[in-house]
């Protein structure tokens, strides 16, 4: 009886504990966690951070029935020693094509064996090592009990992370094991390349109504660091000047307060999620864009009925809240001390803002517009043609936090500019700004100091 009684009492101090701290008003000084509700708060942005850092790094939605069943791909990795085709992909050639190897994957005798020099850079096999330890970027390795490979699937993490040059060793230079920087655009990769080791490109072919030998020339005109999203929309390959129409992978990182996403502005950073979920990466959800079924603008997707995916089970749309936060978390690095000429910078910031008027579009601190951030081609005296590639036929200002990690391949949607000085005497001819030599150079410093540190 008595127990029963404290117990009683004590659920009712309990329920008027909580009752209070629900009801109580924020004091000055009080607990950070002090409403239920903050901390709920608190604990689903942690766990939403979590996940979405799982689904970009790991999830393949599905994808390997495409990379793996479909075109193949696994069998051109393992080769035809383990039962494959071709002569596999050893770690020297993964490493050359800009495939990234996440350290902290590896155990530590594999790691000291790399470092001795005494693992076998020229074999498939330790290519296999390294998908059984889940150490490559963005790669998923499917294996059959006997060791070989049954499948492969494809990650975000492939185009949109790289690792930092913490880690080197006999015949691997920095920057191609290390630890996983995420949202950081792979200049290196060369997606072309790995996708033209596929052993059936025949259903790519048939999607574009061409044949595989054009496919092939199509994959080889990429180059490193660059992709083509719209290739599969309007079956468009080559510009109307003949170089390639492939677009360079864009950073992932720093698009908290970025309205329209990509270089044309299709959409919102979900948008875009689940468009390249769907579209591009083959995993199974669901997508609508009715703006696909334009046949005269997207030929290849309108046939398709690429605005109408509906698959079951859906193994995206669930997935996309959390990565779409988890994102947005990504904050653009800083520049690493010494990279950039401080004194210029600061010049090249009251130049900015002032007689270079960069801020009429980059707008401070989102390096965009708030709002409807497109602009024509004119406007930035380009052609449109990759504009007229994506629906409201205009470019996206760009936001410009961490231009210094993405130099590689150069600047523009298409990296028509190799420098950012290119870029500067583009817009000084552009707007008739009249910068003088150093004006230039001190604009440039100011572009790779950015994000200014805190
Ligand atoms: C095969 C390489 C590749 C893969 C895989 C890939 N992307 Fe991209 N991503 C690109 C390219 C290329 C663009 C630019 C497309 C364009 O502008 O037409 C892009 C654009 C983006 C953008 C817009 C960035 C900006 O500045 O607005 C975001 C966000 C993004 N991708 C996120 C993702 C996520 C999330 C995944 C996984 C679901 C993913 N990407 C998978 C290559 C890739
Ligand atoms: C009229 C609007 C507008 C003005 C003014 C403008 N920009 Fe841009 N900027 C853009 C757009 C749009 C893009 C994207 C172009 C593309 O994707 O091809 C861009 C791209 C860039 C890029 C390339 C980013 C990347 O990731 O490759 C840099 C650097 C840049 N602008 C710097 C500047 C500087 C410096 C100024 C001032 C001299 C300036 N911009 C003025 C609209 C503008």
């Amino acid at each position: 009886m008595r127990g029963l009684r404290i117990a009683a009492l004590l659920t009712m101090a309990g329920a008027m504990m909580a009752a209070y701290s629900l009801h109580t008003p924020a004091k000055v000084g009080a607990r950070p966690d002090r409403t239920r509700f903050d901390a709920a708060v608190i604990k689903n942005a942690a766990q939403m951070l979590d996940q979405g850092r799982h689904t970009f790094r790991f999830d393949t939605f599905g994808d390997q029935d495409f990379w793996g069943g479909t075109l193949q791909l696994h069998k051109a990795l393992e080769g035809s020693q383990f039962g494959g085709v071709g002569p596999g992909v050893s770690p020297a050639t993964a490493l050359a094509v800009g495939l990234k190897v996440d350290v902290d994957a590896l155990p530590p005798s594999l790691i000291a064996a790399l470092r001795a020099g005494q693992v076998n850079l020229s074999s498939p096999a330790t290519t296999l090592a390294l998908l059984k330890q889940n150490a490559v970027l963005g790669v998923t390795g499917y294996f059959k009990p006997d060791g070989s490979l049954r499948s492969m699937g494809i990650q975000c993490a492939l185009c949109h992370s790289t690792v930092d040059k913490s880690f080197s060793a006999p015949g691997i230079p920095p920057g191609n094991i290390g630890h996983r920087l995420d949202g950081w655009a792979n200049r290196d990769l060369n997606v072309g390349a790995i996708v033209s080791l596929a052993p059936n490109l025949q259903p790519v072919a048939d999607l574009l109504q061409v044949d595989v030998p054009t496919v092939k020339t199509v994959l080889a005109s990429w180059g490193p660091g660059k992709f083509d999203a719209e290739l599969f929309m309007d079956g468009k390959a080559f510009r109307p000047d003949g170089k390639s129409a492939a677009t360079l992978i864009p950073p992932a990182f720093g698009l908290a307060g970025v309205n329209l996403h990509t270089w044309t502005g299709w959409g919102s950073v979900p948008y875009w999620n689940a468009f390249v979920a769907n579209l591009e990466m083959h995993g199974k959800g669901t997508f609508f864009d009715p703006r696909l079924d334009d046949a005269a603008q997207f030929p290849v997707a309108a046939r398709n009925h690429f605005g109408h995916v509906n698959n079951q089970p859906d193994l995206i749309t669930g997935k996309l809240p959390a990565l779409h936060f988890y994102q947005l978390s990504i904050p653009a690095p800083a520049p690493p001390e010494g990279s950039f000429d401080e004194a210029a910078a600061k010049r090249g910031d009251e130049l900015f803002s002032g007689k270079a008027q960069c801020t009429t579009c980059h707008t401070e601190p989102l390096w965009t517009e708030p709002g409807w951030d497109l602009h024509t081609g004119q406007e930035i005296c380009i052609d449109n043609f990759q504009a007229d590639r994506a629906p409201d036929h205009r470019y996206r200002t760009s936001p410009l936090n961490g231009l210094w990690t993405h130099a590689k391949g150069g600047f523009y949607h298409d990296g028509r500019f190799a420098t950012l000085l290119d870029v500067v005497n583009h817009y000084d001819s552009c707007f008739n700004l009249g910068l003088s030599t150093q004006e230039k150079s001190d604009l440039v410093q100011y572009l790779k100091s950015l994000p200014a540190k805190e």
